[in-house]
C-alpha cells in the first residue's frame, strides 16, 4: 500500500526518491552553504499565531483564492503544462518564468482548452541585454492575455548553487526555453563549460545593469500592471513605489542568490509599513504550510506564491500531484485561519514573535 502524504514534506521525500538526482538538486538548492534557504523556513517559527475572539466559525466564509497564489516554473523533464490545468481548476493564479520550457501561449493555450474556475497568468520576466527581445516577451504576454509582468530584480548574474555546479546543470536536450528561437537564447548550446550551466547562460544573457530607470522603460512600454519581484527591505520597497511599480514580491528569489540575506518572512513587516499601502505587497520563500500562510497574511502580505512545494507535487504524480499540494495547502490554511478564530487574516494582532 502507498503511503498516504499528509504534508509538503512527504511529497519532497518521494520527490527526491524518483527525481534524477541533478533534478531534485537543481530544485532544492539554495546558494551556497544553503544557510538563507533554511532561514526561509525557520522564519516561520520566529512567529507564534494568537486566538481572537472564538466566535461561530460555522458559516465562515474565507476566499482562499484571493490569498495563495502560485509560481511556477517549467523544468521538469516528467511532464510538461501540467501546472496550469490545476491551477485553472483551482482558482489560482499562476506565474510563468522567461525560462519556461513551453511557450507564453502554449500555457495559454493549455488554460483555454481547460474549463475551471478561472485561474490567472502573469509573466515573470528577466530583463535581457537585448532590450528588444526583453519587449517581445512583454508584448507576446499582452497579446495572449496575461495578466501582469513580474519582473525580477535579484538576478543580474546568477547565485553559486553548488549542486549545479557539480552537476554541471544544463536542460536535457529534448528541453529548451521554448520562448527564444536561438540555441543561444533558449539555453540548448552544447557547451557550458565546467560550472551551472545556468550561471553561464545569466552571464551571457540577463542584464546585469539593471537600474529603477529601467522600471519607467518597462512601464513605459505595457498597460499591464508592473511588479518587482525581488525586494528585501524598506528603503527599496519605497524607491520601486516612487518609481511606479503596482506590486511588491518580497522575496529573496527562494534562497537561490545570495546566501546570507534575511529570511524573507523577516523582512516583510518592514516592507509592509515602508509602502505604506501605496501598492499590493506579496511574499515567497519558505512557505510549505497553510499557518505559514497565515503568518505571512497575518503581517500584512496580500498573497503568497508557492515555488518548491509545488514542483515536489508534480514529480510524484504529474498533475494530480499538483491538484494534491495546491488543496493540502488551501485546506491547512482554512484550517488554521479557523482555529485561530481568524476569518480576516491581515490583523496584525494575531500573531507575535517568539
Ligand atoms: C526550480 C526553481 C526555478 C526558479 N526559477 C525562477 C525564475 O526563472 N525566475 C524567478 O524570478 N524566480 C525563479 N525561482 C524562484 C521562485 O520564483 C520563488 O521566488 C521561490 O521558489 C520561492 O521560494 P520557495 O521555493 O521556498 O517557495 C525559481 C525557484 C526554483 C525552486
Amino acid at each position: 500500500m502507498s503511503v498516504q502524504r499528509v504534508c509538503v514534506s512527504d511529497f519532497e521525500e518521494e520527490a527526491r526518491k524518483v527525481l534524477p538526482k541533478a533534478v531534485y538538486d537543481y530544485y532544492h538548492s539554495g546558494a551556497d552553504e544553503q544557510r538563507t534557504l533554511a532561514d526561509n523556513i525557520a522564519a516561520f517559527t520566529r512567529y507564534i499565531l494568537c486566538f481572537g475572539p472564538i466566535i461561530s466559525h460555522t458559516n465562515m466564509e474565507i476566499s482562499l483564492s484571493t490569498m495563495l497564489f502560485f509560481i511556477v516554473h517549467q523544468y521538469s523533464i516528467i511532464v510538461r503544462l501540467c501546472f496550469y490545468p490545476a491551477c485553472q481548476a483551482m482558482g489560482i493564479g499562476m506565474m510563468l518564468s522567461s525560462w519556461a520550457t513551453s511557450t507564453i501561449e502554449e500555457v495559454m493555450s493549455a488554460m483555454t482548452a481547460k474549463s475551471g474556475t478561472g485561474g490567472v497568468l502573469w509573466l515573470q520576466l528577466y530583463i535581457y541585454k537585448n532590450r528588444e527581445l526583453t519587449l517581445s516577451l512583454v508584448q507576446r504576454a499582452e497579446e495572449a492575455g496575461y495578466k501582469a509582468i513580474f519582473v525580477t530584480v535579484d538576478t543580474p548574474y546568477l547565485g553559486r548553487r553548488w549542486d549545479d555546479m557539480r552537476n554541471r546543470f544544463k536542460l536535457p536536450p529534448h528541453l529548451s526555453m521554448s520562448n527564444f528561437s536561438t540555441a543561444s537564447l533558449a539555453f540548448s548550446e552544447e557547451n557550458y563549460g565546467n560550472d551551472s550551466g545556468l550561471a553561464v547562460y545569466v552571464a551571457k544573457a540577463i542584464d546585469p545593469t539593471l537600474c529603477w530607470d529601467d522600471i519607467t522603460w518597462l512601464k513605459n512600454h505595457t498597460h499591464l500592471p508592473l511588479i518587482v519581484k525581488g525586494i528585501l527591505n524598506g528603503e527599496d520597497a519605497v524607491q520601486a513605489v516612487n518609481y511606479g511599480v503596482d506590486g511588491i514580491v518580497v522575496s529573496n528569489h527562494g534562497a537561490r542568490q545570495l546566501d546570507g540575506v534575511p529570511a524573507t518572512l523577516d523582512v516583510l513587516e518592514e516592507v509592509v509599513q515602508a509602502v505604506q499601502g501605496r501598492c499590493d505587497v506579496f511574499m515567497d520563500g519558505g512557505v510549505r504550510k497553510g499557518s505559514d500562510i497565515l503568518k505571512a497574511l497575518a503581517l500584512g502580505a496580500k498573497a503568497v506564491f508557492i515555488g518548491r512545494p509545488v514542483l515536489w507535487g508534480l514529480a510524484c504524480q504529474g498533475e494530480q500531484g499538483v491538484t494534491e499540494v495546491l488543496k493540502l495547502l488551501k485546506e491547512e490554511l482554512r484550517l488554521a485561519m479557523a482555529l485561530s478564530g481568524n476569518s480576516l487574516p491581515n490583523t496584525p494582532t494575531h500573531i507575535q514573535q517568539k
